[in-house]
C-alpha cells in the first residue's frame, strides 16, 4: 500500500531526512586514506545518537534469508561493493577509493534516508565519470517526480540516462517509499517504461536511487549475506534521497 503523509507526518520526516544529510557530511569530513569503515560507522552512529535519533540500519532484520540482521549505522561500500558493506576494523580506506555511504535515520517513527558516493584522493577520471553520472541520473529522474506523472517516468528517465553513458543499472535491487517504515511500496526500479506504473500524489515520499556498475549488467551477494558486488568486478555507484512529492516541483528532503 502506497501511504500518503498528512502535512503533519512531512514535518516528522523532514527533521529525519535532515540528521539523515547533516550525518553525511560529518561523515564526508571524516573519510580519509587510513580510517576504517568501522571508525566511520563510530563517527556516524555517534552523531545520530546526539540529534536523538536511531541509526535504523542498525540490526535491520535480513528478510527471506536465515542470516544475521545488518550489524552497522552506515552501510559502506567501497569499489566494486555495490551496496550494503558492512563496516569493518579490517577494511581501511585508501586513495583513489570510492566510498558509497548508505544510512538511514529513524526519528519521531519517521525515516530518512540517503546515500553518497565519496571520491578518496585522487580518483581516477573513470571512477569520477562514474559517481558523476550515478548522481546526475537522480536529477533527470526527479524532474518527473510530479503530480500526475507515473513512476515509470522517473524509473526510465534514471535508466535511460545511465545506458546512454555506456554504463549498467542494476536491477536486483530498487528505490522505495518510506515512511513509519523504512521500506514502503511502490518499489522504485531504476529502468522501466514511460507511462507505465502507479500515478504520483502529493504527499507521497520516495526514496529514489540510482545504482549503477560501469561495466556489466549483474551483481553476486557475498556469503555473510549482505555484501553486494558486481558480478564483474568493475567499479560501482549509488546515489540517494528522499524525495517529497507535492503540487508543483519535487522537495529533496535529504538535502
Ligand atoms: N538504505 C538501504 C536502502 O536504501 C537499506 C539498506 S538495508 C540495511 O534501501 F539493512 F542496511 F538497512
Ligand atoms: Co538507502
Amino acid at each position: 500500500m502506497v501511504t500518503i503523509k498528512s502535512k503533519k507526518e512531512i514535518e516528522i520526516m523532514k527533521e529525519a531526512c535532515k540528521i539523515a544529510n547533516e550525518t553525511q557530511k560529518v561523515v564526508e569530513k571524516a573519510i580519509k586514506p587510513g580510517i576504517s569503515t568501522l571508525e566511520l560507522d563510530r563517527i556516524a552512529e555517534k552523531y545520530i545518537l546526539s540529534q536523538n535519533a536511531i541509526p535504523a540500519q542498525k540490526n535491520y532484520p535480513n528478510y527471506y534469508k536465515d542470516m544475521p540482521p545488518f550489524p552497522g549505522t552506515l552501510c559502506i561500500s567501497i569499489n566494486d561493493v555495490l551496496i550494503h558493506g558492512i563496516p569493518s576494523s579490517d577494511v581501511i580506506i585508501k586513495d583513489g577509493d570510492i566510498v558509497s555511504i548508505d544510512l538511514v535515520v529513524l526519528k519521531n517513527g519517521y525515516h530518512g534516508d540517503c546515500a553518497r558516493t565519496y571520491l578518496v584522493g585522487n580518483v581516477s577520471k573513470e571512477a569520477q565519470e562514474l559517481v558523476a553520472v550515478t548522481k546526475q541520473a537522480f536529477f533527470e529522474g526527479i524532474k518527473f517526480a510530479k503530480k500526475g506523472n507515473r513512476l515509470g517516468d522517473i524509473s526510465s528517465t534514471i535508466g535511460n540516462y545511465v545506458k546512454a553513458h555506456g554504463y549498467s543499472v542494476v536491477k536486483e535491487f530498487q528505490g522505495h517509499g518510506i515512511g513509519k517504515e523504512m521500506h514502503e511500496d511502490p518499489g522504485i526500479p531504476n529502468y522501466g517504461k514511460a507511462g507505465k506504473g502507479i500515478r504520483l500524489m502529493p504527499g507521497m515520499t520516495l526514496a529514489i536511487e540510482p545504482m549503477v556498475i560501469m561495466g556489466k549488467e549483474g551483481v553476486l551477494e557475498l556469503d555473510d549475506g549482505w555484501t553486494i558486488i558486481s558480478e564483474d568486478g568493475t567499479l560501482t555507484a549509488h546515489y540517494e534521497n528522499t524525495v517529497l512529492i507535492t503540487e508543483n516541483e519535487p522537495q529533496i528532503l535529504t538535502l
